[in-house]
């Protein structure tokens, strides 16, 4: 039997609580799974951070480089300064294994909340590729007269050809093969951002070429955060660049059951033998570290369960990702997602 090296980064807040419960969740279903999981945690985060000033050191990066996939729970601490764990952790895995899509599905539940009225599971049901490698998270810009009434801040939003053509390509193929909608929406901001979206625009219709069973559609940024709200049930599969995909996820995991419940992949995809030794997916929760709510116990683990879950489909482990998936919907159909223990009962019950 195959073994995964599974990398896990409990991470920040209420990250080790949550990642504890999906790593529970997997010892549950080993059984069910074609392959066994070598698992290693790594203490990367605030604590490190604090006490060492080190936040990804490179020998680490390269472990979880050699790892089949990273499970990572949360990172960000209100004693750090914001952005240099988001940063040097977060962001610094997704730029160095080139996880260049984010996947987030954003499908209500039966018997999970959403704030829209008289909208159901049929009506909000679809999934968010953001691009995960560049635009405006590239980091490139600078600061002049720092600290002077006359400072100037520069940040620039990258926006390569291949980088976008890459993304969009993910996109029409999940659309082409998610569900029956086949519907792709490019979300952008091309009225304005006439350079750098008028590339989206023109790459996303050449593209489309190789995609002809799959309906499409473009939107300016604005609308869709209405759509969203209005008749989530046009989308299917939304693509967009790396802010607007961070934006319009928390929406779309507010409008599907919340951040409790919201899973997100950063993947490399592609044919698992072109690299071998290269890690190609951090799975992790949307929601962050909660630092106000650490430590009591309180935290609402699904969002790491169906993170956990989204990692076993990408090693093509499908009967163990399906229960995870399971076991999370019954617990959420029978209103235990915030009673202790209900994913364990879901998973021996189903
Ligand atoms: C997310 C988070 C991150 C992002 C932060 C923590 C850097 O908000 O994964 O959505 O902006 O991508
Ligand atoms: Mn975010």
């Amino acid at each position: 039997m195959p073994s995964y090296k599974i990398a896990v980064i409990p991470g920040d807040g209420i990250g080790p609580e949550v990642t504890r419960e999906a790593l529970k969740v997997l010892s549950k279903i080993k059984k069910r799974l074609g392959a066994s999981l070598e698992i290693e945690e790594h203490d990367i985060g605030a604590a490190r951070y604090l006490k060492s000033r080190e936040t990804l050191p490179d020998r680490v990066l390269e472990k979880l480089r050699g790892s089949d996939a990273i499970l990572l729970g949360a990172v960000g601490d209100p004693k750090v300064p914001p952005g240099i764990l988001e940063r040097d952790i977060l962001l610094r895995l997704r730029f160095e294994l080139d996880l260049y899509i984010n996947l987030r599905p954003c499908a209500l539940l039966e018997g999970a909340f959403t704030p829209l009225k008289n909208k159901s599971p049929r009506d909000i049901d679809f999934a968010v590729v953001r691009e995960n490698s560049e635009g405006l998270y590239a980091g490139i810009g600078g600061t002049f007269k720092k600290g002077t009434p006359f400072e100037v801040a520069v940040q620039e939003d990258i926006n390569a050809r291949a980088g976008v053509e890459r993304a969009l390509r993910y996109a029409f193929e999940t659309a082409r093969t998610r569900g029956p909608k086949k519907h792709l929406a490019l979300v952008d901001k091309a009225n304005v951002l006439t350079h750098a979206h008028g590339l989206w625009r023109r790459t996303f219709e050449e593209v489309a070429g190789d995609f002809p069973g799959v309906r499409r559609s473009a939107t300016y940024v604005d609308a869709a955060a209405m759509d969203l709200v209005r008749r989530p049930e046009i989308f299917d599969v939304v693509v967009t660049n790396n802010l607007f995909g961070d934006i319009l996820t928390d929406l779309g995991a507010v409008i599907s059951g919340g951040l409790g419940l919201a899973a997100s992949a950063n993947l490399n995809p592609g044919p698992a033998s072109k690299k071998p030794n290269v890690c190609r997916g951090l799975f992790e929760p949307v929601h962050g570290s909660a630092p106000d709510i650490a430590g009591k116990g309180t935290a609402c683990p699904p969002a790491a369960i169906l993170a956990a879950g989204m990692m076993l489909d990408s090693r093509g482990e499908r009967s163990g990702a399906a229960a995870v998936g399971n076991a999370v919907g019954s617990a959420v159909r029978a209103g235990r997602i915030f009673k202790k223990d209900s994913f364990d009962l879901a998973l021996s019950t189903s």
